[in-house]
């Protein structure tokens, strides 16, 4: 979704930060961008460009030909109005006296344009960002101060935003507002940054603050000051960004998926280790303690995408070893189907981003209701961490690539640790199978390195269906899971259209879409449902289907069946999904090169939904 930075200092250019700053923000996905920098007291100048920022780039010599200390920038992900420069941001009010991009969805946008055209106002674009402009430029001039302006516009709009402007009347001051939108804000010296993520600043402060809901800010050079939307000043302490830079860099990798790929055991590892001490899971950390795990009486997963299919997958594990009933929802549906929920029920958010609008509202649907919150989050300080009952983190790093990969195995190891503790706390685990679970958890980071090693031959396999139409994914159980996100990363990166199966199912009517060369790729790993996933993947054979297996070492009879096999070390089955969707993701990757795709900015796609 949009991307926005800030900056304002003494002395520095503010142009090419900001173009650095956007560059770091690209992987949110956008489809135009701009700028708008001023020199001391001089009229702002905003430049922008359709398409990639190196439009921008190269519109403004690399930001050099725009003089100024204090300016925003923003990369724009259409909602409202088509993907133009008219409509890239920043926007500005007639007079230019208020000048601003947003982030969010402006829900009554249609009222408030009608209210400030009877007061006067007109339109340029088809933008809800030109409404809000508009709107704090009408109250700025009828009460006559930034701060009077922003906080009655935040009580007039409904929506979600993270709003930066610039005033005319205050040279070298940034003004901050945030509701349901990502925003962080960073000092260093005499610079003040404002961003939506971390890594657009980075390179300049590792001291950032987080503004939340209903707050807004001025940043001058090296200066900020929070207010809450009475417009009184309010306190905040830093935080400290514990990663560097080069964790949001390529580091010689080609492109951040594969590197994101390769970091998947170091974002296991990490993760177990934050919960595993001395052989023990350990959630204290989460405030999650023995009693809380006995007294569940059901839970519900509840995320969007990737994470959801790490729902799925913790599904079959929870209930499996703990005996918990478990619901898995789409977020999106959740929110808006009154769902039913017990008083000891538990609901489990997975977000890596900790800012997907629809599992937010999920989140606070469920807390509304007085039902306790977990987030399985990625991102710290996110609003989704930050508004869970309690929060386990998935220490996966920085993940820059659109489609996940490193995250979604993070999300899968919290959510393992989570069920064997629950399995454990309710008397269902005895001490030897739960020593065997854990030790075959913390081998699941050097079993993804051997997968790893063997990455030339799924290469191989992906050139040879890189003109592929349609491809079909089946599997039973936690098989079916793992189907979920092997499909999801053709559909995302490679435009393949592709679908996940439940291998009994596929009879029911999805079977006749099977023609002659037709990949499908069957995925074995359950013991007691392979003989079963062989038979629905004779069935399809016998129709002309192309097939590809995924087992694990040791069945090697499945080559009786199908064209091409991808064998994965063997493990305890429930933690199958985080080793055999890496070979799915790998495969997912090399077709998307082979089509010469954009496989870290897929096309329509954005990394944060942070709209419905
Ligand atoms: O940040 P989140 O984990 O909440 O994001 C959820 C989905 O948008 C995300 O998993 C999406 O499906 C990915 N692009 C899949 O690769």
């Amino acid at each position: 979704m949009c991307g926005i930075v800030g900056f304002t200092s003494i002395q520095k250019q503010a142009a090419p930060i900001l173009l650095d700053g956007l560059s770091k923000l690209e992987y949110r996905g956008y489809d135009s961008a701009g700028i708008a920098v001023r020199d001391g007291e001089k009229e702002t100048e905003i430049v922008k460009a359709k398409g990639k920022l190196s439009e921008l780039s190269q519109k403004t010599d690399e930001g050099r030909a725009v003089r100024g200390t204090c300016g925003i920038g923003h990369t724009r992900w259409a909602t409202h109005g088509e993907p133009s420069e008219t409509n890239a941001h920043p926007h500005s009010s007639d007079d230019g006296e208020v000048v601003g991009v947003h982030n969010g969805i402006i829900e009554n946008y249609k009222e408030i344009t009608e209210r400030l055209i009877r007061h006067g106002y007109s339109f340029k674009t088809q933008t809800d960002t030109e409404v809000a402009i508009k709107l704090v430029d009408y109250y700025l001039k009828k009460y006559g101060s930034p701060a009077e302006a922003i906080t009655r516009a935040m009580l007039r709009i409904r929506g979600s935003y993270a709003l930066a402007l610039m005033f005319k009347s205050c040279p070298g001051e940034i003004w901050a507002a945030r509701k349901d939108s990502p925003l962080i804000i960073g000092v260093s010296g005499q610079d003040s940054f404002i961003a939506s993520d971390v890594p657009a600043i980075l390179k300049y402060t590792r001291t950032v603050y987080y503004i939340d809901n209903l707050e807004f800010a001025k940043l001058t050079p090296g200066n900020v000051t929070f207010y809450n939307i009475e417009g009184e000043e309010i306190e905040k302490e830093s935080v400290t960004i514990e990663w560097d830079t080069e964790a949001a860099e390529k580091g010689g990798f080609e492109h951040f998926m594969l590197k994101e790929i390769h970091e998947q055991p170091t974002a296991v590892r990490d993760t177990l280790n934050s919960v595993i001490k001395d052989n023990r899971i350990d959630l204290s950390a989460a405030g999650i303690d023995d009693e809380l795990l006995k007294e569940i009486s059901r839970i519900s997963i509840v995320a969007c995408g990737s994470a959801w299919h790490v729902g799925v997958a913790a599904q079959y594990v929870i209930e499996d070893l703990a005996r918990v009933p478990v619901r898995v929802e789409l977020a999106s549906e959740f929110r808006y189907r009154d769902p039913i929920l017990e008083e000891k029920e538990l609901v489990i958010i997975i977000s890596q981003s900790g800012e997907t609008a629809d599992s937010l509202a999920a989140l606070r649907e469920a807390k509304g209701r007085g039902i306790r919150t977990l987030g399985i989050v990625n991102v710290v300080g996110s609003s989704i961490a930050r508004e869970a009952d309690n929060v386990l983190y998935t220490l996966a790093g920085p993940e820059i690539a659109v489609a996940t990969t490193k995250a979604y195995s993070a999300q899968l190891a919290a959510s393992y640790a989570l069920a064997v503790a629950l399995g454990r706390a309710r008397g269902l685990i005895d001490d030897e199978k739960y020593a065997a679970l854990i030790q075959d958890m913390l081998s699941i980071p050097e079993k993804i390195e051997k997968i790893l090693s063997d990455k030339e031959r799924i290469q191989w396999f992906a050139s040879k269906f890189a003109g592929a139409r349609d491809v079909f994914f089946i599997g039973r159980g936690i098989d079916y899971a793992i189907c979920l996100e092997g499909s999801l990363k053709m559909k995302e990166i490679s435009y393949i259209h592709s679908e996940a199966y439940a291998a009994g199912e596929l009879k029911h009517g999805t079977i006749s879409l099977i023609e002659d060369g037709i990949l499908v790729i069957g995925v074995l790993t359950q013991q007691g449902l392979y003989e079963k996933t062989v038979s629905n993947l004779v069935e399809v054979k016998s129709r002309g289907a192309y097939l590809m297996g995924l087992t694990t070492y040791g069945h090697y009879a499945i080559e009786d069946t199908v064209d091409f096999n991808i064998y994965v070390p063997k493990i305890d089955e429930h933690f199958a999904a985080s080793l055999a969707v890496v070979p799915l993701q790998l495969m997912g990757y090399y077709i998307s090169i082979a089509r010469g795709l954009d496989v870290d900015k897929p096309r329509n796609l954005a990394k944060s939904v942070t709209v419905e």
